[in-house]
């Protein structure tokens, strides 16, 4: 349907051009014209909005499941429900694309040629790498070097140290979960800033902090990688993720650059540290406001776990214990419902995108927005699988589930094993070492904060804490 109206734009420019005109002859007059184009430029966005809606029904309405709005200067539409995960995160490779609207954020912190800063084609293919890198014998091997780490942080961390038997703050519990690289961990160093989104190149000390970290974690993987290739020692059974990248080989057959490797590894360090990190808090959060959860989750490492450890304690974790300890997967699986981490999954409209069941045509100025974690808060009983095969895998296609953490489609999540496995550990070992108590006799928990691009606690989060009745130290 062809639109007869002024564009707002056009009119916008024409009344400040007469403010301009009248300020430069007149001042007082001119002040004042200025005060009347200021209003008359708002009441006129407002009536071309209604207007260009009623007049062109193909547009999204402002509410509803489909609905459009200004996010970061640019006309975002959000497609609530199951269908609008499917035809968001589903959608052709052709009509939507990730990386235009990730980038900006991504590439600056992940470095070149990964993830968003490459075609799709080769975000997958480095995604098959990366699941070769996350087999059954390495997440074998990852559980006792998860446990100790969380050990080491519970005797030894300044941290617990200083805060012996009273709190723990949402910004220390994110400190420590990290891994020892913290030179890129948070939102600001690590430039997850709304601002970066359109001014991802601006001279800001914080994208100076920004690139220094990247530099320097690059520098890292880097020097491992020749420390590794000159002692000849990167042999199959001590393989980790860079031992495993360094033996893939691209599509011409040749060796994985350095360079990718590391931006491959600040990848993984980033997208895994950092939900794990953000969701940790919100696991400890909500087990302080059931107790009685913390200790059937404790009751059931007693009921299933060897007490072989030192002086008759339990024997340390193994990955074979965590399919035994179904209380701590369905706890870590609910807090993933009620606490969407990634709130908004973004696609930018590479053609104009027709609705289905609905008169709606997305523009391709638009930026198409899913929530799974909306659906997810209100269950569809219609659930199926469909199974697919995007290149890294059969996976299920999952678009139809109201459940979708990880998200869907070609972008999913290649980490859920991980996460799954590096979230229990942690349970498991604090439930362990600690009893929690929530401080001041506050029930529930903290309101979600969504500002930034992982859904974290409204501060203050703090609770509090004391060594349990079974210690290891
Ligand atoms: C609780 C932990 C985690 C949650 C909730 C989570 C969630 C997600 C979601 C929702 C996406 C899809 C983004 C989109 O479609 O726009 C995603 C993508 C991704 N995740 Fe995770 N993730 C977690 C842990 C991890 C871990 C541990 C790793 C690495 C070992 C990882 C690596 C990635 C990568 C590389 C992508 C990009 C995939 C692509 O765009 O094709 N994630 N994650």
């Amino acid at each position: 349907m062809q639109t007869k109206v002024l564009p707002y734009s056009r009119a916008a420019s024409y009344t400040a051009y007469w403010a301009f005109l009248l300020a430069v002859s007149r001042p007082l007059i001119g002040a004042y014209a200025a005060l009347l184009a200021f209003v008359a430029t708002i009441v006129l966005n407002v009536v071309y909005q209604f207007l260009f809606r009623m007049l062109n029904q193909t547009r999204p309405p402002l509410y509803g499941d489909i609905f459009t709005f200004i996010l970061l200067g640019r006309p975002t539409t959000v497609y609530l429900g199951a269908q609008g995960n499917e035809f968001i995160l589903n959608g052709k490779l052709k009509d939507v694309n990730a990386e235009e609207v990730y980038s900006p954020l991504t590439a600056p912190v992940f470095g070149s040629d990964v993830a968003y800063d490459c075609p799709n084609s080769k975000l997958i293919k480095q995604k098959e790498f990366i699941k070769i890198g996350l087999s059954q014998a390495a997440l074998e091997a990852h559980v006792p070097l998860i446990e100790k780490k969380v050990r080491t942080s519970l005797l030894c961390h300044p941290i617990f140290m200083e805060h012996r038997g009273q709190w723990i703050s949402h910004q220390q519990w994110r400190r420590l979960t990290s891994l020892p690289q913290e030179a890129l961990s948070g939102e600001k160093k690590c430039g997850f800033t709304p601002i970066n989104s359109m001014l991802p190149w601006a001279p800001l000390p914080h994208n100076k902090k920004r690139d220094a970290a990247h530099a320097q974690m690059r520098a890292i993987y880097v020097d491992i990688i020749n420390k590794r290739r000159n002692a000849g020692d990167n042999v199959p059974e001590k393989l980790d993720m860079i031992g495993n990248l360094m033996q893939c080989t691209n599509k011409n057959g040749e060796p994985l650059p350095d360079r990718e490797i590391a931006h491959i590894m600040i990848t993984l360090l980033m997208a895994g540290q950092h939900s794990s990190s953000s969701l940790s808090p919100w696991i400890m959060l909500r087990l302080v406001s059931q107790p009685a959860v913390v200790e059937e989750l404790y009751q059931e490492q007693v009921a299933n776990i060897e007490r072989t450890g030192p002086n008759g304690t339990l024997a340390p974790l193994r990955l074979e214990d965590i399919d035994n300890l179904p209380l701590r997967q369905n706890v870590i699986r609910e807090i993933l419902r009620v606490n969407s981490l990634i709130h908004s999954l973004l696609r930018k409209v590479k053609n104009p995108l027709p609705v289905p069941g609905t008169p709606y045509v997305i523009p391709t100025s638009h930026v198409l927005l899913a929530a799974p974690g909306v659906t997810a808060l209100t269950p569809d009983e219609n659930k199926k699988e469909d199974i697919v095969d995007y290149g890294y895998g059969a996976m299920s296609k999952g678009t139809s589930s109201p459940y979708l953490p990880f998200g869907a489609g070609r972008h999913r999540c290649i980490g859920e094993k991980f996460a799954y496995l590096n979230l229990a550990v942690i349970v498991a070992t604090m439930v362990r070492h600690l009893r929690f108590h929530n401080l001041d006799e506050k029930k529930g928990v903290p309101d979600t904060d969504y500002s930034s691009l992982f859904s974290g606690r409204l501060k203050p989060a703090r609770i509090g804490w004391e060594c349990g009745a079974v210690k290891f130290f």
